[in-house]
């Protein structure tokens, strides 16, 4: 979703001779105090060589967003085309499934897993013009992959978002997902059980921006706090949570990266280590204490092609060492699936 922006973005300027002091306006940059102070960035290893290229659409589908099954494949969704598909990693250059079309919307984002083989998907439209989600077009639909052939059904409307996109589950309550609304700089809480949807936690730390329209976009639950990225502000933060999805005090800053590099989407290991794709050509690791490092595939002479989003895989040891990136592609590059093997980085 973001790729073409970040093009947009950068159009006036030459990449490499943009102003060093470039940065977003100061009023949006919402530098409260809050919670404890921004740790700093740390000096990167050099790039990766354990970078592989799984599988390259051809033409332009934008994959926006992926979740891992645990038979090892992965479930994709797509930001210009309605339709998730479902490819198995394993088989190189296996064209992926396509799943039947997800009817009135022209948009899918987030993904999350809520039962055994069952996900939760955000369909919508966005514009490919000026990067905003319309509001009063997003739902919330159901994938289920329990079926000889998998299912896709609405779980509900929600007609109050303004952009959804990333979304998580709740530990502990198994029927509820947080979505991210990028343009309301809200979460809000599904009950995918009942459909009953309302804003869970807004902050001017969630919010967008004029420069970039999307701000709060991946989310992931960790340890009692939910962790968030806001592509628009350039920052990686948390929020403590209570059972039922509420805030528990203060929003925090956890990271902050600058253009031309923008945070979409992510995944935590189990130490809590955020693996964030990154605009336009990386994976951005960030560690509890805050160091951070940029993986590019560029050893191995690949280029991410804007990514967006990032997730462990499952179903066998190798797959639980590999975080499969997918990427928007752009007008020339179609949207790419890329293992990265995080054992040899
Ligand atoms: C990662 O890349 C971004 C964008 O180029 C840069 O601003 C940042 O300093 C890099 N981080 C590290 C740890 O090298
Ligand atoms: C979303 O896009 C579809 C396909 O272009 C269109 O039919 C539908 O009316 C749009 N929905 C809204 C709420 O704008
Ligand atoms: C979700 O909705 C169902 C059905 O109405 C209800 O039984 C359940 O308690 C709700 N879950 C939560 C966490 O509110
Ligand atoms: C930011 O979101 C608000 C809704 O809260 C929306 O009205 C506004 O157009 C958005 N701004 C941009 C630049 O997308
Ligand atoms: C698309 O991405 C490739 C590789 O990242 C880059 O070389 C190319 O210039 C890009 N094309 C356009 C039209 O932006």
């Amino acid at each position: 979703m973001l790729g073409l922006l970040l093009i947009l973005l950068l159009a006036p300027f030459n990449v490499l001779t943009l102003p060093s002091s470039f940065s977003f306006p100061a009023n949006q940059l919402v530098l409260q105090s809050v919670g404890g102070p921004v740790i700093e960035t740390e000096a990167a290893a050099a790039p990766s060589s354990a970078v592989q290229l799984i599988y390259q659409f051809k033409g332009h589908v934008a994959l926006e967003n992926l979740a891992a099954r645990s038979n090892g494949h992965l479930v994709l969704t797509v930001s210009n085309q309605p339709i998730v598909y479902d490819m198995n990693p394993n088989a190189r250059n296996a064209p992926p499934t396509p799943l039947p079309r997800i009817p009135g919307v022209t948009s899918l984002t987030g993904i999350v897993e809520t039962a055994p083989d069952v996900f939760a998907v955000v369909a919508g439209n966005w514009s490919r013009e000026t990067f905003q989600g319309t509001p009063g077009s997003f739902s919330i639909w159901s994938v289920d992959f329990n079926h000889p052939q998998p299912t896709v059904k609405i779980i509900a409307s929600i007609p109050e978002a303004a952009a959804l996109n990333g979304l998580t589950t709740l530990k502990g309550s198994p029927d509820i997902v947080l979505a991210a609304d990028s343009a309301l700089g809200a979460v809000g809480r599904l009950n995918v059980t009942s459909g009953e949807y309302s804003v869970a936690i807004q902050s001017p730390l969630f919010a967008n921006s004029s420069i970039i329209p999307i701000g709060i976009n991946g989310l992931r639950t960790f340890d009692g706090h939910l962790y968030y990225l806001n592509s628009a502000q350039g920052a990686y933060g948390r929020v403590p949570l209570n059972a039922d999805g509420s805030a528990a005090g203060e929003v925090e800053v956890l990271a902050r990266i600058n253009l031309p590099a923008i945070y979409d989407d992510f995944d935590m290991d189990w130490e809590g280590t955020a693996w964030i794709a990154t605009h336009g050509n990386m994976l951005n690791e960030i560690t509890v204490e805050g160091k951070q490092r940029n993986i590019t595939g560029n050893g191995q002479n690949i280029e991410m092609t804007e990514p967006t989003s990032a997730q462990f895989g499952r179903g066998s040891k190798q797959a639980e060492n590999t975080i499969y990136v997918t990427t928007g592609g752009n007008d020339t590059v179609g949207g790419q699936v890329l293992a990265v093997n995080i054992c040899l980085i």
